[in-house]
């Protein structure tokens, strides 16, 4: 297939690039390079053996460009990543969190249907089920509460692609409910190159144990959790990428076995994946197992909770795996080994293009 590829010079983006390659796919990116570095596209097309993949610097709230696009490409299917991610600064700025990943994937909704493309891969979130109703989280448990905008926007866009694919049956919608992406190809050239300081858990680890930060601080150490840190179902990001391969599926004459047996889903060809391990670790068990396969300490202080955060969030995988064939490959040890590999080989993130 020929797949357009939002925000595919990103983190989870690049990745999946790779396996699409060596799935006998071709890609198209567009991203606009607000949190990205073409570098990141370079390198992976290394990793692919090819001499570059085809790339437009395109902002997905613009109309114009992707009409454009369109017309000079045929595309099978869209996997959309493009969107802004950082919990914290989408409640600072929660007008232009709406704005760009709301309106951005309306535009491209609305030019996709006008050329015929309507076979879309969405980027959702575990964040959509709020603090969960239950715990291994299957995909029958209740959308939750979001605790920002950012959430939110995953939640309304599931609504919007859901809503949409139910007034016209010719849409196929897939909704990927990843866990925490961590990890890195394990080549160490492409990997997660976050701006300013880290939000998530792993790359600050990892700039504590490249030397950028003094300390992690680890936020609460009074939850429910056997050591009292936070679980979470980390998932390495090479299979995550790989779930989206084994989606493309459901765009082929297996689709209808597919929905067959997705009897729980009102709205068959909206079809909803968590995408994760199964397994949850807290802080600490990620701490101790990076020291251990990688040698390096990483100094810690325990701090207040963050806000909005809840105690565990693991998946139930089960159905990924029953109906797309997926499942996760990597243990905690390769998600700790590749992350390092990556900040070891990269302190800087990327090189200035
Ligand atoms: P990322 O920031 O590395 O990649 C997103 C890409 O989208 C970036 O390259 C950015 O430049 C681009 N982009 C943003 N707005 C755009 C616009 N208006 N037009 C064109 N390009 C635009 O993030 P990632 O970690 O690779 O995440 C990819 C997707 O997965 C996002 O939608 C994110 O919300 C979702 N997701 C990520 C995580 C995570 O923890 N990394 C978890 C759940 C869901
Ligand atoms: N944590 C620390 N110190 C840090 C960073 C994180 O102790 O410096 C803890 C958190 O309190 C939490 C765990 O590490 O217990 C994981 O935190 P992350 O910020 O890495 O990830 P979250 O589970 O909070 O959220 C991430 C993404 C969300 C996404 C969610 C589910 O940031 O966008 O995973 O996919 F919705």
């Amino acid at each position: 297939m020929n797949i357009l590829v939002t925000g595919g010079a990103g983190f989870i983006g690049s990745h999946t690039l790779i396996e699409l390659y060596h799935a006998g796919h071709t890609a198209v990116v567009i991203d606009n390079l607000s949190n990205s570095n073409p570098v990141a596209l370079r390198r992976a097309a290394e990793l692919i053996g090819v001499p570059e993949i085809p790339f437009h610097q395109i902002d997905i709230r613009d109309r114009q460009a992707l009409e454009q696009l369109f017309a000079h490409h045929t595309f099978d299917a869209c996997i959309h990543f493009a969107g802004l991610k950082a919990v914290g600064e989408s409640v600072a700025k929660p007008w232009e969190y709406y704005e760009n990943n709301i309106g951005g994937t309306l535009t491209l909704l609305d030019v996709m249907r006008h050329h015929h493309c309507k076979n879309i891969i969405f980027s959702s979130s575990a964040t959509v089920y709020g603090d969960p109703a239950e715990i291994p989280i299957t995909e029958n448990c209740p959308k939750g509460t979001c605790t920002n905008p950012y959430g939110w926007t995953k939640s309304m866009l599931e609504q919007v692609l859901m809503d949409i694919q139910k007034a016209d049956p010719e849409w196929n919608v897939v909704l990927l409910r990843y866990f925490n992406p961590v990890g890195a190809h394990p080549s160490g050239r492409i990997g997660e190159n976050p701006n300013g300081i880290p939000n998530n858990l792993m790359p600050y680890i990892t700039q504590v144990a490249v030397g950028k930060r003094p300390e992690l601080g680890v936020f609460g150490d009074d939850y429910d959790t056997p050591d009292g840190t936070g679980v979470r179902d980390y998932i390495h990001v090479c299979d995550l990428a790989a779930a989206h391969v084994a989606a493309l599926q459901c765009f082929t004459a297996h689709s209808s076995q597919i929905t067959a047996h997705s009897s729980q889903i009102t709205n068959h060809k909206s079809l909803i994946y968590n995408i994760g391990t199964g397994h949850g670790y807290s802080v600490l068990d990620m701490v101790n197992a990076f020291t251990r396969v990688n040698g390096v300490s990483v100094p810690y202080r325990i701090q207040p909770r963050r806000a909005g955060d809840i105690a565990t969030c693991y998946c139930d995988p089960a159905k990924a795996k029953a109906e797309l064939g997926w499942e996760a490959k990597y243990g905690i040890d390769e998600m700790v080994r590749d992350s390092w590999n990556w900040q070891r080989q990269n302190p800087e993130g990327y090189p200035e293009p």
